[in-house]
């Protein structure tokens, strides 16, 4: 039987054996929110980068630059990490490099596996499909906070994890505790949400409606997906 894995923080992702799986990750608060969003409406290419200076130096490349650092949009760049910045008329098939706190760290840490695809509750059920379809072992890699557990990013595992566990045996407790986490949170999901610290954080910028609209599922039916170290529309 195919498993399902969680890996709760980027720090352990080197416990886990990526090659021949699929890993999917998610950043809720806000980077895969903001990819997905950004694919969605018309973005061609999203190229994430794991420091400030691999950004800016992207600029000369035609790309447009995205940087967030503990939750705020960085001096010198076009925008921050905002989904609706990504929503924007003027990135319509262009494209955006983006470095974040841990998204895109995430992501640059998960590139050993067969496939890395993009998850968030904005296109839970798409991922859900892709992967019912594979055929391959899943991780799900949770970006967390600065290597540290994260609860909006475990509530999300929990949801692919309920949708996928018909046909995929749970191979960690990981995915076992992320899927009863999810299972008691699903009918006050933004509420939840709105306690996890990352969320007390972004409410400190102003940014609430980021948060419902990053904890709005199935929203959009797109699936960004990794090639050749650019996120393109699968
Ligand atoms: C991150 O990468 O840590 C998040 O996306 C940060 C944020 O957008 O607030």
């Amino acid at each position: 039987m195919l498993k399902i894995e969680v890996c709760l923080s980027p720090q352990l992702i080197h416990l886990f054996e990526l090659k021949g799986k699929i890993v999917v990750v998610t950043d809720i608060l806000r980077a895969t929110s903001c990819m997905t969003t950004g694919i969605a409406s018309g973005v061609a290419k999203i190229k994430p980068v794991a420091t400030l200076d691999e950004c800016r130096a992207l600029k000369k490349d035609g790309y447009y630059t995205a940087a967030e650092r503990n939750g705020e949009k960085v001096e010198g760049f076009d925008i921050g990490n905002s989904p609706y910045s990504y929503m924007e008329e003027r990135f319509s098939g262009k494209k955006i490099a983006t470095t974040t706190t841990n998204g895109t760290l995430a992501i640059t840490k998960s590139t050993d596996a067969d496939e890395v695809i993009i998850g968030s509750f904005l296109n839970l059920s798409t991922v859900a499909n892709y992967l019912i379809n594979k055929g391959k072992d899943i991780i799900i890699h949770c970006a967390g906070w600065k290597g540290n557990y994260s609860l909006e990013d475990t509530l999300f595992a929990g949801a692919l994890v309920e949708k996928l566990e018909s046909g995929f045996e749970l191979g960690d407790d990981a995915s076992f505790s992320a899927l009863t986490s999810y299972k008691s949170a699903k009918n006050n999901l933004l509420e939840t949400i709105l306690g996890s610290s990352h969320a007390k954080r972004l409410e400190k910028h102003n940014i609430r409606k980021d948060i419902e609209l990053c904890c709005t599922i199935d929203k959009y039916n797109t699936l960004p997906y990794l090639k050749a170290g650019v996120l393109i529309k699968k």
